[in-house]
C-alpha cells in the first residue's frame, strides 16, 4: 500500500511458512509506517534462524514482539493498549510468555519501558535487530535486555526478508534508513537516526529475487528516498569527505531508479516517500524514461503557508513546491500527486490555514493523508514552540482539509471514467468474492468481475463507474505488460 501509515494494516500479525525443526512460537505485530512492516519481515527472518515459527495465536506465543510507532501520540496510545492486552494474557494464560518492544517507541523511551511497563522483557531499537539472538539469550536467563544503539552503517542489506504472508504480488524494498532533515514536528530523526543508504547491488539482487518469486510490483522505501546516495557506504552527511573516485561513481536516487527499472523491465516500480526539498528533476526524468516506473509521486507538503513551512523547517517555499509540481507535470503530464499535511501546527492562524486550502485547490491532489498536529517530546517544535492551537480548532481545520480532499479525490477519480486503465490484480475485493481488486500505476484502486484472470495478472480495465476513491469496471483483456 502506498499510504505511509496504512490504517487497515495496523496491528497485523505476520505469519510465515513453518519450519518443522523450529520449536518456539513467535507472535509479531506491527504498527506505523511501511518501514516498520518491512522491518518486521527482517526480524522474523532473523528469528527463524533462532528456532522460532510465527503464530497468529497470541495465547500460545513464547515470544511476543510489537513493532511500534511514535509519530503521533495516538499511535503510542494504541500500542500501550496492546501491551495491557499482552499483560492480561501473560497473567491469566501463559506466564512463560516474553514480551519485546521494537521500533520507534523502543528507541524513544529506551529503558523507561523496562521501568514503567513491567511486562516488557526486551527493548530493541530499529538498528539493533541483528543483536536479537544475544538479547534473547539474556531474556532466557531471566534478565531484561535492551539495545537501542543507533548505527551509522546498518541497512540490513545482507538479510533477505521473508514475505510469505504477503499477497505474493507487491513488496517493499527498503533503500535508506533514518532521516537527516529535522523537520521541527517530526520524531523520526530521533528514533531512526542518521540517514544512510543501502548498497545498490544488494537492492538490485533483492529486486531480481522478488521477480523470480513471482512478485510484480515493488515500492522502494525510505523516509526520504530522494536523498538516497551510495558512494561505497557511510553517512550522507559525510559525502563531502569522499574520494574523487567515490564521488565519480556515486549512485543517487535517479540512477538507482534507472538501475531497478532496467534490471526487471516488467516489474512495476513505485517509491515512497519523496521530499520536495530533495526531489530532483533527474528523478522525474528517470520516471519518464521507463514505462515500468509508475507515474505517481507521494509529495508531502505539510502546509500551504510560507511562514508555517519555515517554522516546520521544511526547506522550500509554497512557490518552490508549486514550481516543482509544474515541472513534474511538464515532464510527465499524467503524473498523479498525493500529499501529507498537518493542521494546527503551533502559531497556525486562520490565514495560514486558508493558504493550505488554497494550495490544495491549486494542485487538486489525487489522495492525501491529513493529520492534526501532535506534539512530540524532544522535537524542536516541542522545545521552542508552545502547542497553542486548541484541540477543537485543530480538528475543525482537519475536517475542512479532509472534506476538500474528498472533493478533489472524486474529481481526480472521475477523470478515469470511460477510459481504459492497466490494473495489477492484488487480491479479491473485500466487498465481493466475484470481483478482483488491484491498482493502476496512478495508485487508484480498481475493482472488476474476476472473469478468467488471476492474482498477479496485468489487465486492461474499462472504467464505467466510480466512487470517490475506487474505479469500477470490466476487464477487456491482458495488458501488454502481462
Ligand atoms: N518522510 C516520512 C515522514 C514520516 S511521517 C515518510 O516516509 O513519509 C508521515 C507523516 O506524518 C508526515 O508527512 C506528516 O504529515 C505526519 N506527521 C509527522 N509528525 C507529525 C506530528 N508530530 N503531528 C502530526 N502529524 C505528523
Ligand atoms: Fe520526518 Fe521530515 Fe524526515 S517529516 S522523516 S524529518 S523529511
Amino acid at each position: 500500500m502506498e499510504k505511509i501509515i496504512d490504517e487497515k494494516k495496523q496491528g497485523q500479525s505476520l505469519v510465515l511458512e513453518q519450519d518443522k525443526n523450529n520449536k518456539r512460537k513467535l507472535f509479531i505485530e506491527s504498527y506505523g509506517c511501511a518501514m516498520n512492516f518491512s522491518d518486521s519481515e527482517i526480524v522474523a527472518s532473523i528469528l527463524a534462524n533462532e528456532g522460532f515459527n510465527t503464530t497468529q495465536e497470541l495465547e500460545e506465543a513464547d515470544l511476543v514482539l510489537v513493532n511500534t510507532c511514535s509519530i503521533r501520540d495516538k499511535a503510542e496510545q494504541t500500542i500501550r493498549k496492546r501491551l495491557e492486552k499482552y499483560n492480561k494474557v501473560k497473567k491469566k494464560v501463559n506466564p512463560k510468555m516474553k514480551v519485546g518492544v521494537l521500533g520507534c517507541m523502543a528507541e524513544r523511551l529506551k529503558s523507561k519501558f523496562l521501568e514503567e511497563e513491567k511486562i516488557v522483557d526486551l527493548v530493541v531499537g530499529p538498528d539493533a535487530y541483528k543483536d536479537l539472538p544475544n538479547l534473547l539469550a539474556e531474556v532466557d536467563e531471566g534478565r531484561d535486555a535492551i539495545n537501542v544503539i543507533l548505527s551509522k552503517e546498518e541497512t540490513y542489506g545482507d538479510i533477505s526478508p521473508v514475505r510469505l504472508q504477503s499477497n505474493g504480488v507487491t513488496a517493499f524494498v527498503s533503500i535508506t534508513r533514518g532521516c537527516d532533515n529535522m523537520c521541527t514536528f517530526c520524531v523520526v530523526p530521533f528514533t531512526r537516526g542518521r540517514e544512510r543508504s543501502r548498497n545498490p547491488q544488494s537492492i538490485i539482487e533483492e529486486v531480481n529475487d522478488l521477480w523470480s518469486k513471482g512478485f510484480k510490483e515493488i515500492t522502494l522505501l525510505g523516509q526520504n528516498v530522494d536523498s538516497y546516495l551510495w558512494y561505497g557506504g557511510g553517512l550522507k552527511k559525510d559525502f563531502d569527505k569522499a574520494t574523487d573516485l567515490q564521488k565519480a561513481t556515486a549512485v543517487d536516487f535517479a540512477k538507482l531508479l534507472d538501475m531497478c527499472a532496467q534490471a526487471q523491465q516488467k516489474m512495476r516500480i513505485r517509491f515512497s516517500t519523496s521530499n520536495p526539498q530533495d526531489m530532483t528533476l533527474d528523478v522525474v526524468r528517470s520516471m519518464a524514461k521507463h514505462k515500468n516506473i509508475c507515474n505517481y509521486i507521494h509529495l508531502p507538503v505539510q502546509s500551504g503557508s510560507d511562514r508555517i513551512l519555515k517554522e516546520m523547517n521544511r526547506q522550500h517555499t509554497r512557490k518552490e513546491y508549486i514550481k516543482l509540481i509544474d515541472d513534474i507535470k511538464e515532464i510527465i503530464p499524467d503524473c498523479t500527486i498525493s500529499h501529507d499535511l498537518i493542521t494546527g501546527f503551533p502559531t497556525e492562524t486562520e490565514e495560514d490555514h486558508k493558504d493550505t486550502l488554497s494550495l490544495m485547490e491549486h494542485v487538486k491532489y489525487s489522495f492525501g493523508y491529513m493529520f492534526a498536529y501532535s506534539e512530540r517530546p524532544g522535537t524542536m517544535a516541542a522545545r521552542k514552540l508552545e502547542d497553542d492551537i486548541p484541540e477543537d480548532i485543530k480538528k475543525r481545520r482537519l475536517a475542512e482539509v479532509v472534506a476538500l480532499q474528498q472533493e478533489h479525490s472524486r474529481i481526480r477519480t472521475e477523470e478515469y471514467l470511460n477510459k481504459t486503465v492497466e490494473v495489477l490484480i492484488e487480491k479479491e475485493s473485500k466487498k465481493s468474492a466475484e470481483h478482483w481488486s488491484g491498482r493502476t500505476e496512478h495508485n487508484s484502486v480498481a475493482v472488476f468481475p474476476k472473469g478468467h484472470y488471476k492474482v498477479g495478472d496485468f489487465v486492461n480495465v474499462n472504467v464505467n463507474d466510480c466512487t470517490s476513491a475506487t474505479l469500477i469496471g470490466e476487464a477487456i483483456g491482458y495488458s501488454e505488460n502481462n
